[in-house]
């Protein structure tokens, strides 16, 4: 090869990464409450259809690979557990673990029950409607929650977070993984072009996965939202698009 190809080739590459990597979203957007939809069967089974693409199957490993940095014990309850791949994963992954899935959509716990008895998890795994407003647990008695994706759809996050801790145990866990609205700007535009060309018809009518991330919270907004509640300050680990938030009670 010669050298101008090689060298042609390594302006492409870093152009890439810069474009990727490099641009923040240029105006401060304010946050957009998007109503998802998970109730309606129609958009519960295109939601469940979009789970399963390359990059959230990429994220759940992440998502997997931070919680083994936790080595979480006892109970764990993933809020907002949505169709189950995830905690399904970690199922497999931590056999020890009591697991309870909460989603506030009755439609997509039934895709999540389903999923847990096809791996012949059913008995492994509990699932119970619920809203993390209003838990359904004693005070003290949880060990580790998790939840992806689904803070920037509560209602009243405040509620939410005083909720959990409620029901953390005195050295419980919590970590939550979501999108961030000052994302990379690349994603930002990745994310408008599977809402406007690749999503299923039914996601797209509910502006769905656009719709998540300008739904989200920004990383100083997180700061802001968690002094309000009974927590201590969080710890916040930011990448292109998404964050993790964990805090010790
Ligand atoms: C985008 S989905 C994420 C599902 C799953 N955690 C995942 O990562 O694939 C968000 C989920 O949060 C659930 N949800 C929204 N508000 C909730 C609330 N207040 N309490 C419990 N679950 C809620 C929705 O029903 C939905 O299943």
């Amino acid at each position: 090869m010669s050298f101008w190809c090689i060298f042609f080739a390594i302006i492409g590459i870093v152009v890439i990464l810069i474009i990727i990597f490099g641009f923040p979203r240029k105006k401060k957007s304010p946050r957009k409450p998007n109503i998802e939809g998970l109730d309606n069967p129609e958009v519960a089974k295109a939601f469940e259809k979009m789970t399963n693409f390359l990059p959230f199957r990429l994220l759940r490993k992440k998502v997997i690979s931070k919680l083994k940095d936790f080595n979480p014990k006892g109970t764990l309850v993933d809020i907002g557990c949505g169709s189950g791949n995830l905690i399904i994963q970690i199922a497999e992954s931590f056999p020890d673990l009591n697991l309870i899935g909460i989603d506030i959509a009755s439609e997509i716990l039934e895709f999540a029950k389903k999923r847990a008895l096809d791996r012949s998890l059913g008995k492994r795994i509990e699932f119970k409607i619920g809203n993390v407003e209003k838990l359904p647990f004693s005070n003290e008695s949880i060990d580790f929650i998790i939840s992806t994706f689904s803070l920037h759809h509560w209602v009243n996050p405040l509620k939410g977070f005083n909720e959990i801790h409620r029901v953390l145990k005195r050295d419980g866990t919590l970590l939550i993984f979501d999108f961030r609205r000052d994302s990379r700007r690349f994603f930002y535009g990745f994310l408008t072009f599977i809402t406007k060309v690749v999503a299923p018809k039914a996601l797209k009518e509910v502006h769905e996965p656009l719709g998540s991330i300008q739904s989200s919270y920004a990383y100083n907004e997180i700061f802001q939202l968690i002094s309000q509640t009974s927590f201590q300050i969080p710890k916040v680990k930011t990448f292109l698009a998404w964050m993790f938030i964990s805090i010790k009670k």
